[in-house]
């Protein structure tokens, strides 16, 4: 979809009367941070070819403090969900933007709402926790999420019901793709009914596929425990005869999880990701290719994204998980059972260790990286909702935080290019065969 200017005005609940307590400056220079006005604008592209004549950029919203404000802190609930698969670095969400809300705006009351979506649903039983100094003040230590998480929506109208009810004039929404999908419905709702209450997205993935979100939270921790697991098959594979590691990563139908831990260890051969098909047989087939490699070194890795490869697995009917995200076939299964036959059948002697880190690498706690990420998205979650921006996500592009109208967010899906940067290292690195990229 090709987004225009229009797609990207952030919607706001109304005039902003009231002076914000934060204290900071607007005067460039003078030693004090400043608030941001709502003109100031990052530009999608920064880059110009050589065949554009002129700028054609689009630009999105800066996110920061803002000088006035449509909610009186004094006067405001908030609410924070966390929704989805867990991803490195939720606590700290929590806790960041518990303490900008309470300690920096005077927000009084902020809940916790219980395993996603569910818990703003009276039916399910799950009374929403009253969050407090004390309880959010070592969470940011650990993996997961206090509030739990669930996966699936629910009737916005109900959703809508309960938040007028229990008077919460904002509600972030933590999650990837379906969760702000979620969130745009509950955003809707709250318009249809002329409702003063702000739906504010944080975007979180391990699969870093959000649009206009260089980089979610949990990413660079899965990447750390990705790339362990592949130096541990590289050790398995170059200790036997023959040795083959092959590791399955996380990443749904994006390769960004599996490319760029590959990177980051230097030690895989065969890196198979969603966006570049591979073909398995023949002389041009990712088999031969690793007959050919086995003999020149004696040892492989293969790392393949779960999204990887689907086109060669017999595919029964589609189905999907409660986020509506397709349920993939094991490609990591199905090649070590391929790979296996392959080296019996032509007699040549092969061990295959296979590892599935799994889970693994999205429920440690949040590395250095990860947890400055979501100290910031916390922080310029509220100041948007406390300025009154709603049905809003907060991006992060070429280095700045944004804010993206989430109808904008959820159009498309973030993919690795196999025409970028990240990808021609990624061949370069591995020596593979330039199999044929699926473009986008
Ligand atoms: O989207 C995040 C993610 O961890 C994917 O990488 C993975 O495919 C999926 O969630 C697992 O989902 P679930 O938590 O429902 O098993």
């Amino acid at each position: 979809m090709t987004l225009t200017a229009q797609d990207l005005i952030v919607p706001n609940l109304g005039p902003r009367t009231i002076l914000s307590p934060l204290g900071l400056s607007k005067v460039p220079g003078d030693g004090l941070g400043d608030f941001v006005p709502d003109e100031t604008r990052v530009l999608d592209q920064i880059e110009r070819r050589p065949a554009e004549a002129s700028d054609q950029s689009l630009s999105f919203e800066k996110a920061g403090p803002r000088e006035h404000l449509y909610f009186d802190p004094r006067r405001t609930k908030a609410a924070l969900v966390t929704c989805g698969g867990l991803s490195p670095g939720l606590n700290n969400v929590i806790r960041s933007a518990f303490l900008e809300l309470h300690h920096n705006y005077g927000v009084p009351e902020v809940l916790g709402i219980r395993f996603g979506y569910q818990g703003l649903n009276p039916a399910r039983g799950q009374k929403p926790l009253r969050l407090t100094s004390d309880m959010v003040e070592d969470i940011h230590r650990t993996g997961g999420t206090i509030l739990g998480s669930s996966r699936g929506p629910e009737d916005p109208g109900v959703i809508v019901d309960f938040l007028k009810r229990e008077g919460i004039n904002i509600l972030f929404c933590v999650g990837g793709d379906g969760t702000q999908r979620g969130a745009h419905t509950i955003a809707a709702e709250v318009q249809r009914r002329g409702l003063p209450i702000a739906i504010v997205g944080i975007p979180k993935t391990i699969d870093n596929d959000l649009p206009f979100v260089w980089r979610s939270f949990g990413f660079g921790t899965a990447l750390d425990k990705a790339r362990e697991v592949i130096d541990c098959a590289h050790v398995e594979a170059k200790s036997a005869q023959n040795g083959v590691g092959l590791v399955k990563l996380m990443g749904r139908e994006a390769g960004f999880i599996a490319a760029t831990a590959t990177l980051a260890s230097q030690e895989v051969n065969f890196a198979l990701i969603p966006e570049v098909p591979f073909p398995l047989e023949g002389e041009g087939g990712l088999l031969h290719a690793l007959k050919k490699r086995l003999a020149a070194r004696g040892h492989a890795v293969i790392v393949v994204a779960e999204g990887a490869g689907q086109d060669l697995i017999a595919k029964g009917r589609d189905e999907r998980d409660a986020s509506g995200n397709l349920k993939l076939n094991d490609i990591g299964l199905f090649l070590k059972e391929r790979i296996t036959r392959y080296f019996a059948a032509e007699k040549i002697p092969m061990s295959l260790k296979y590892i599935d880190p799994s889970y693994v690498i999205r429920s440690v706690p949040a590395n250095t990286d990860d947890s400055l990420l979501c100290d910031a998205m916390a922080r310029y979650a509220v100041h948007a909702a406390m300025a009154g921006k709603t049905d809003v996500l907060i991006g992060l592009w070429h280095n700045e935080f944004l804010h993206v109208p989430i109808s904008a967010a959820v159009a498309s899906q973030k993919r690795l290019s196999p025409e970028g940067g990240t990808w021609l290292s990624v061949l370069a690195t591995t020596g593979q065969p330039r199999w044929g990229a699926r473009l986008p």
